[in-house]
């Protein structure tokens, strides 16, 4: 994770209205516009990148539901081992303290044209699914919620859930095996406008994705959202990029990533997770093949090879051409 990222978009002052516990793992934060007025809107999966005082940014996903626009509710996984971002949230953030958060973006988005829509959360992949329940129980179109948990100290938005009513099922601590064996047995075979969403470990993400497409889901009935790319990054390519709008061609050096290379050149370039998992340093690419390297694209969208994540995709040739 970066130090400091480049946002993208306006940013607002939110106060911390409320800050408590939810289920053993996870804290919850109300984040209200200070002067009470209504928060921009925002679609079911979305995120909004939250500003701390060290200058780090850190996204989070929205966890309400429609129209309910007087404060965001986010959470925050709470565990020893954070560190960065959400240790400084849970550990020295207070209510009543103001935060600068970006408006919602929405990288997640939710298909309202399905037959059936399976929701998949792990742990603290919860929260944008519980959007997205909400959002499909309050448009009163069917969807399945199923939650996996460690245990049953840790099911966060708890009463949240249980008002709603569509089919919500936790599962809890649940093998490896048993997880994958429910899940598919959730997904069944593919059908026609079946959507399955899922968020939650990178392992457990991989492993849906594995499971779906061996029943013959197609890739564009796979959504998911990643919190964070754990898979090591081989910077040891060079390379040069064009940048066709900007009329400049730049050397990419082994160990410097494309975005490191732009912002040297006193280009800027917007960024947050810096890790390959959010999508905001998205661009478009127009010749030269690209050695995707983040958890953010699908594998239809790595192979059509037009667009790369500059903070830590890379060239496979000597050369790329990228829309910038
Ligand atoms: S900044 Fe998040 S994917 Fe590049």
């Amino acid at each position: 994770m970066p130090d400091v990222a480049v946002p993208r978009g306006n940013t607002l002052n939110v106060v911390v209205k409320r800050k408590w516990q939810s289920g053993d793992a996870v804290i919850g934060f109300e984040l209200a516009d200070r002067d009470g007025k209504h928060l921009p809107t925002f679609q079911p999966g979305a995120h909004i990148d939250v500003h701390l005082p060290n200058g780090l940014v850190r996204q989070y996903s929205i966890t309400n539901g429609p129209g309910d626009l007087l404060s965001y509710v986010i959470g925050v996984k709470q565990e020893s081992a954070s560190k960065g971002g959400s240790k400084i949230l849970v550990e020295t953030v207070r209510e009543g303290d103001v935060l600068a958060i970006s408006e919602p973006r929405n990288n997640f988005p939710l298909r309202r044209d399905a037959t059936r829509t399976l929701l998949i959360a792990g742990g603290i992949g919860i929260t944008p699914l519980l959007s997205m329940a909400r959002f499909l129980d309050k448009s009163s179109l069917p969807y399945e919620l199923h939650y996996f948990v460690r245990n049953g100290d840790t099911v966060a938005f708890q009463s949240e859930l249980e008002v709603l009513h569509g089919r919500v099922d936790t599962h809890v601590g649940l093998g490896r095996e048993l997880v994958k064996a429910k899940v598919a047995e959730l997904l069944g075979p593919y059908q026609f406008a079946n959507h399955v969403y899922i968020c939650g470990p990178g392992s457990m993400l991989e492993m849906v994705q594995e499971t779906a497409t061996a029943l013959g889901w197609p890739d564009e009935a796979i959504h998911f959202e990643y919190f964070q790319n754990t898979k090591p990054v081989d910077a040891s390519s060079a390379f040069d990029v064009e940048l066709a709008r900007s009329a400049m061609t730049l050397h990419v050096p082994a160990g410097k990533t494309i975005l490191e290379t732009m912002r040297d050149n006193g280009l800027t370039v917007a960024s947050s997770c810096e890790q390959g998992a959010c999508g905001t340093c998205l661009t478009g690419v127009i010749e030269g093949e690209v050695d995707h390297q983040d958890v953010y694209l699908n594998r239809s969208e790595k192979a059509s090879n037009t667009c790369i994540m500059t903070c830590v995709s890379r060239a496979k040739g000597e050369r790329l051409v990228l829309d910038i």
